[in-house]
């Protein structure tokens, strides 16, 4: 089946099971232990993915699956909990498949958030981080192999994926939250395993200041797709090539936890001026 069939039978479905008139002006994807934020969402229609046809369903276990549409903030939102990543073996039309849904569906606005490990001596763990560039080092593309379409670039622009509005507008809030927001270079992996120390020096050499398993592809997609992207990340770790210390999972989750907090409070604010 082709990927525009597979998204429209995917927002089809969802269309079907949403209020009348409802669009979703802003997607938000959540990342590792940030499910607190749907839980903030009024007047939910919860979605799970597997009543969605043809829909991939992650195999991480931090990451349950469904589509969250509602109030929050006092906007229009899908709130997409959980997502699949490159590391698990799917493809990246697989990995995107939700961004071109909630476009399909309206959404404008795409805000992605993420779990990454520091490459800062000076971003602690727990800290909160606007992405202002990315450097994608997964090797693939959720474009590759597309037809052209029409409407859509073929080529599209990357010099600025993510929006300076969208961008000075977190640093706004968070300054009047009295909240410290780190901004920085994400850079995006493959996976699943984490990084030698001569790979994590070579990627702070390069300008990366967060590293990461997802994001990449969605944000590409999105670009694509001529949505405006805000990309936030929960530093979980630190990630030093001279100071090293094993992470696990379990510190991943229990660090992102307690960052949500924050970020939600930070995404509360943030809607209503999107
Ligand atoms: N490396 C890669 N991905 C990650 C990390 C890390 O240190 N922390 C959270 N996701």
């Amino acid at each position: 089946m082709h990927l525009s069939e597979k998204v429209q039978l995917g927002s089809k479905a969802i269309a079907s099971l949403l209020p009348q008139g409802f669009t979703p002006e802003i997607g938000i994807i959540l990342g590792t232990g940030l499910g607190g934020v749907s839980q903030a969402v009024s007047s939910p229609t919860q979605i799970p993915y597997a009543e969605i046809p043809e829909y991939p369903l992650s195999t991480v276990a931090s990451h349950t699956g469904r589509f969250i549409f509602g109030s929050l903030g006092g906007r229009n939102v899908v709130v997409q909990e959980g997502r699949c990543h490159l590391y698990e073996g799917y493809s990246p039309e697989e990995v995107t498949r939700g961004v071109r849904i909630m476009a399909a569906l309206g959404a404008k606005t795409l805000i992605v958030t993420n779990a990454a490990g520091s490459l800062d001596p000076l971003i602690p763990a727990g800290s909160i981080m606007t992405i202002t560039d990315h450097i994608n080092f997964t090797g693939q593309s959720p474009l590759a192999g597309l037809p052209e379409i029409p409407g859509l670039d073929r080529f599209p622009d990357m010099s600025a994926p993510y929006d300076q509005r969208l961008l000075e507008l977190a640093h706004k809030k968070a300054l009047e939250l009295g909240m410290r927001l780190e901004k920085g270079v994400y850079l995006g992996l493959l996976g699943p395993q984490l990084e030698t120390r001569a790979e994590t020096r070579m990627f702070r050499a390069w300008g990366a200041d967060a590293v990461g398993m997802s994001s990449v592809m969605e944000v590409i997609a999105a670009r694509h797709l001529k949505m405006k992207v805000l990309g936030l990340s929960t530093l979980s770790n630190q990630n030093l090539p001279d100071g090293m210390a094993e992470v696990t999972l379990e510190e991943i989750i229990e660090t992102s936890k307690k960052t949500a907090a924050n970020l939600e409070k930070l995404l509360l604010a943030l809607l209503p001026e999107l």
